[in-house]
C-alpha cells in the first residue's frame, strides 16, 4: 500500500492522479478539516472518469505535526511519498513554516522508521541547494550556505531534508527530488500555479532573473520512477529547463493572448513593490502577492543541471513552452466558465 502526504495540495494532487492512474492501491493523508476539492477538479483535468478515479483513493485524516496520527496512518504501508510542507514567503507564517517543515518531516522520517516503510520519497526543492547568482549550473552537489539572503521556506526545506538524510542514516531506504519551479493547473490563488491568474489580472512588470521550471506532470512521473526503480540513498534534480522570468512572461502572455508584462522591475522597482505591499497589508490585513523573498529570488540568475536525473533514468521533460501552453488553456477554459 502507498501512502501520500500533501495530496489535497497541487504537487501530491498530480502524484496521487498519476498513481492511480496506474492502478496503485493509494492512501492519501488529509489534515482533519482539509477539503479534497483540489485534487477532484485536477482529476477532472486528465481523466477519463475523473470521478471513479478520484474515489480510488482512500483518504484518512492525520496531521504530520501530530506524530501518532502518522503512526496510525502508516499501518500497512510500504511505500510513502511525503509531499506535505507549508509552502509560504510570508513573515507572519515564519514559525508554521519552519514547524510543519522541518519538525513535520522529522515526524514523517521518525514514524517511517517505526513502521518499517520500506522506501520513502521525499520532495525537497532546488532552494535548499548552493545557488551562486549568475554562476555556474548548480548540481546536486551543492551544499546549502547559510545566509541572510536565504528564505525562512528555503531554510525550512534544508532542515527538512536533514531530517530526511538523518534518516537516511539510521537506515529509512530514501530518495529525495528537488524539483525547481513547478509549472500546471493548480489553485490559481496561491502557489506555482497563481502567477497566471498575476497575469490575467494584467502584469505590467518582469524581472530580470531567470529560474529552472519543470511541468508537474512529470514531477509526478519522475517521483514514480525513482520510486520503482533501483533509486537510493541520492537526490535529484528535477528541472526541464531554466528560463529567464521575461522569456516565461512571454510564453504565458502568447498563450493567453494577452500582452506581455513591458517594464523590468530591477532589485530596486522590485523593492519598493515589496515595502509598499507589506504596508497595504497592515490596513486590508491581505497578504501581499510579493515579499522581500520573492522579490529577491525574481531578480537572481539560478541555473540547474538535471544531468544527474536524466543520465540515471532517460526520461524526457515536457519543454516549458509547451506546459505552460497546456496550464494556460486550462486556465482560460475555467475562466469562461
Ligand atoms: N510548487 C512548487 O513550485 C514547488 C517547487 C519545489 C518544491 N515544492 C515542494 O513540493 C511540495 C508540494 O508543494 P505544493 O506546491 O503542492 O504545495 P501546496 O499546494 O501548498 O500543498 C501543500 C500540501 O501540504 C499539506 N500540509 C500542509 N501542512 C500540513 C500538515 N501539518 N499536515 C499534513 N499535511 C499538511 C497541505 O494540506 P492542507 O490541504 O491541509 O493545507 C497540502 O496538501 C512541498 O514540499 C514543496 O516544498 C514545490
Amino acid at each position: 500500500m502507498i501512502l501520500v502526504t500533501g495530496g489535497t495540495g497541487f504537487v501530491g494532487a498530480h502524484l496521487l492522479y498519476h498513481l492511480t492512474k496506474e492502478g496503485k492501491q493509494v492512501k492519501a493523508l488529509k489534515r482533519p478539516g482539509s477539503e479534497t476539492k483540489l485534487t477532484r477538479k485536477i482529476f477532472s483535468y486528465y481523466a477519463e472518469k475523473p470521478d471513479e478515479q478520484f474515489n480510488l483513493v482512500q483518504w484518512i485524516e492525520g496531521d504530520i505535526l501530530d506524530y501518532h496520527s502518522l503512526t496510525d496512518a502508516f499501518e500497512g504501508v510500504t511505500k510513502l511519498y511525503h509531499a506535505a510542507a507549508m509552502v509560504s514567503f510570508h513573515t507572519g507564517d515564519r514559525d508554521k513554516v519552519i514547524r510543519i517543515n522541518s519538525t513535520g518531516t522529522a515526524n514523517v522520517v521518525n514514524a517511517a522508521l517505526e513502521k518499517n516503510i520500506e522506501k520513502m520519497c521525499y520532495v525537497s526543492s532546488v532552494g535548499v541547494l548552493g545557488r551562486d547568482n549568475n554562476k555556474e549550473l548548480t548540481d546536486e552537489e551543492s551544499q546549502w550556505k547559510t545566509s541572510n539572503k536565504s528564505s525562512v521556506y528555503s531554510k525550512s526545506k534544508y532542515e527538512a531534508e536533514r531530517e530526511v538524510w538523518r534518516g537516511m542514516a539510521e537506515g529509512l531506504n530514501a530518495v529525495i527530488v528537488n524539483p525547481s519551479i513547478v509549472v500546471g493547473p493548480g489553485n490559481w490563488q496561491a502557489g506555482s500555479p497563481q502567477v497566471f491568474e498575476t497575469l490575467w489580472k494584467g502584469l505590467k512588470f518582469y524581472t530580470g532573473g531567470m529560474n529552472g521550471f519543470v511541468d508537474v506532470n512529470d514531477l509526478a512521473r519522475a517521483m514514480i520512477l525513482l520510486m520503482e526503480g533501483d533509486y537510493s540513498g541520492e537526490r535529484y534534480i528535477i528541472s526541464a529547463e531554466n528560463v529567464s522570468y521575461k522569456q516565461f512572461f512571454e510564453w504565458m502572455a502568447e498563450a493567453m493572448n494577452l500582452p506581455a508584462p513591458k517594464f523590468k522591475a530591477g532589485p530596486f522597482l522590485s523593492g519598493i513593490g515589496w515595502r509598499m505591499l507589506k504596508v497595504l497589508e497592515l490596513f486590508t490585513g491581505k497578504k501581499p502577492g510579493i515579499t522581500r523573498e520573492t522579490a529577491r529570488t525574481a531578480n537572481q540568475v539560478y541555473r540547474y543541471s538535471t544531468k544527474k536525473f536524466t543520465e540515471a533514468t532517460g526520461m524526457e521533460f515536457i519543454p516549458v513552452k509547451e506546459s505552460v501552453e497546456r496550464t494556460a488553456e486550462l486556465f482560460l477554459k475555467e475562466m469562461k466558465e
